[in-house]
């Protein structure tokens, strides 16, 4: 791996403390930060380096639900070696030339500044600051070496802000030097989805409309917005994690197998997938919590979603008429996240006539928790009997820690924007095609029910199901238990 130098602007900020510091200290546990590099934290602070330092250290003591392991000190002082911090505003052009000069003295001591990646964990409304001014230094681009900007999802706030935001990107940078970061891309369960469909021949000849009776995707979570109420009540759920990480989630279960494992081959599927999806607006149920609106920095009348679920189809031959169903929610009744495809089921079927014969199959992909690909089957039960039982014909990751360690999407991602791959970030068409789906649903958005924490969501979102005689999947937490 090229030695590189990564500028975090925002080093103090949420995404840093809850996923970049805790990722940066698993690599370097993992001796994934090559010799040379340097981590350069921005913000406006003012730190001394040893400061930097203890702030690093403080946070990865923070309770974090994404990092739950201890912090050991010799890896800790290892990853010490490399941080650096640079402070000033964001719209400040001396932060600017600062941070030029810093890099400067870097590279004089010989730590690697010639490759960069700049991360932007800061809020996109302070975005143009920083292309302009890296373009205005020439900090942009590197004559030995390669420069790279990450950004995260939301790429904009609908059609029209995205588009503007990926032109405006290319004014400073080139596609390629740009990696549009979704976690779930990132996401090991997500991206074994294409190796189970495409290495192993026996499923992929069933996954159309001629054996798919639905599909159903969830993400649901039992806990509620935390501290974030101050983005959260601008976005809602279906912004927040429908527009991209569930649309990526059925892009994965559906899309055809790409020509080659290759960035051009596989983003181009996952657009075809994105830009055949049929807008249903009378048929998206959004919902919000009892108590969302006593929540810190929530308007006190804000009708935004914390829940939503849709129904849509895949407008494409092998797709055609099989219903989509997605839902996603904050303080739900259970965490877990995954796709079932539920299977049509044959007019004749030996057992049919038995209790519980007449049950579907079900493939499931478990995102999270419990993580694995199962098969929903049934079994006899053994003995003298004819009894039928559902089992679980599964492939699960965590069985051995030692042989299944799931990398964190963060560190998968920040390793591949090392390497230069983006097969797994989004492209500008990617992004427009997501929004203009999610456009044309909010043009028409209603109020959201109120639900009670702790179910899943308002009864609207069933009878969403219920006039098409489904219903919604309770997430099993029986196969692939820890
Ligand atoms: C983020 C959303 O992008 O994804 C959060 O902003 C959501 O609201 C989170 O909780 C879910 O990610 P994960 O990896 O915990 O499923």
């Amino acid at each position: 791996m090229d030695s590189f130098a990564l500028i975090i602007f925002g080093i103090t900020g949420n995404l840093a403390q809850i996923k970049l510091i805790p990722v940066l200290y698993d690599m370097a546990e993992k001796n994934l930060l090559p010799e040379g590099m340097s981590i350069i934290g921005v913000a406006r602070g003012d730190m001394s380096k040893i400061e930097f330092q203890k702030y690093f250290h403080e946070v990865l003591q923070m309770e974090n639900i994404h990092h739950k392991h201890p912090i050991k000190e010799e890896v800790f002082e290892k990853l010490c070696q490399k941080l650096h911090y640079v402070n000033g505003n964001i719209d400040d052009p001396n932060l600017y030339l600062k941070l030029k000069e810093y890099m400067k003295h870097l590279t004089k001591k010989g730590l690697s500044c010639n490759n960069r990646i700049y991360y932007l964990a800061t809020y996109p409304d302070l975005y143009h600051h920083i292309f302009e001014n890296l373009q205005k230094n020439s900090m942009n681009k590197s004559d030995k070496g390669w420069v790279r900007i990450m950004i995260e999802k939301p790429i904009g706030h609908d059609l029209k802000s995205a588009r503007e935001l990926n032109n405006l990107l290319l004014n400073y940078f080139t596609e390629d030097q740009i990696y549009r970061l979704d976690h779930y891309l990132g996401k090991e369960t997500l991206q074994n989805i294409l190796t189970f469909r495409f290495t192993n021949d026996i499923f992929e000849p069933l996954i159309n409309k001629d054996f798919i009776e639905h599909i159903q995707i969830t993400a649901s979570e039992d806990f509620g917005i935390g501290k974030r109420g101050g983005y959260y009540d601008q976005v809602g759920a279906l912004k927040d994690v429908g527009q991209n990480h569930q649309l990526q989630m059925l892009a994965f279960a559906t899309m055809d197998a790409p020509s080659e494992f290759t960035n051009e081959a596989v983003t181009k599927e996952r657009i075809k997938i994105l830009k055949s999806l049929t807008p249903l607006p009378d048929k998206v149920v959004y919902g919000q919590y009892e108590g969302y609106r006593k929540e810190e920095n929530v308007d006190p009348e804000s009708n935004i979603d914390t829940f939503y679920a849709l129904k849509t189809y895949i407008n494409s031959k092998r797709f055609r008429d099989v219903p989509v169903y997605i839902r996603a929610g904050k303080k739900l009744k259970q965490t877990a996240t995954e796709i079932s495809l539920v299977f049509k089921n044959p007019t004749y079927r030996l057992f049919k006539k038995i209790s519980g014969g007449d049950e579907p199959n079900i493939l499931i992909y478990r995102i999270q928790p419990n993580e694995g690909i199962v098969l929903k089957i049934l079994t006899k039960v053994p003995g003298h009997e004819i009894k039928l039982k559902p089992e679980y014909m599964q492939y699960c990751y965590r069985i051995d820690p030692h042989t299944h360690y799931i990398p964190d999407p963060y560190e998968r991602l920040l390793i591949d924007t090392i390497r230069g791959d983006q097969t797994f970030f989004n492209d500008a068409e990617e992004v427009e095609a997501q929004w203009a789906f999610i456009d044309s649903l909010i043009a028409t958005r209603s109020k959201p029910h109120t639900y009670k924490p702790g179910t899943w969501g308002p009864k609207e979102a069933d009878k969403l199901l219920e006039e098409d005689g489904r219903e919604w999947l309770e997430p099993s937490m029986e196969f692939c238990r820890i």
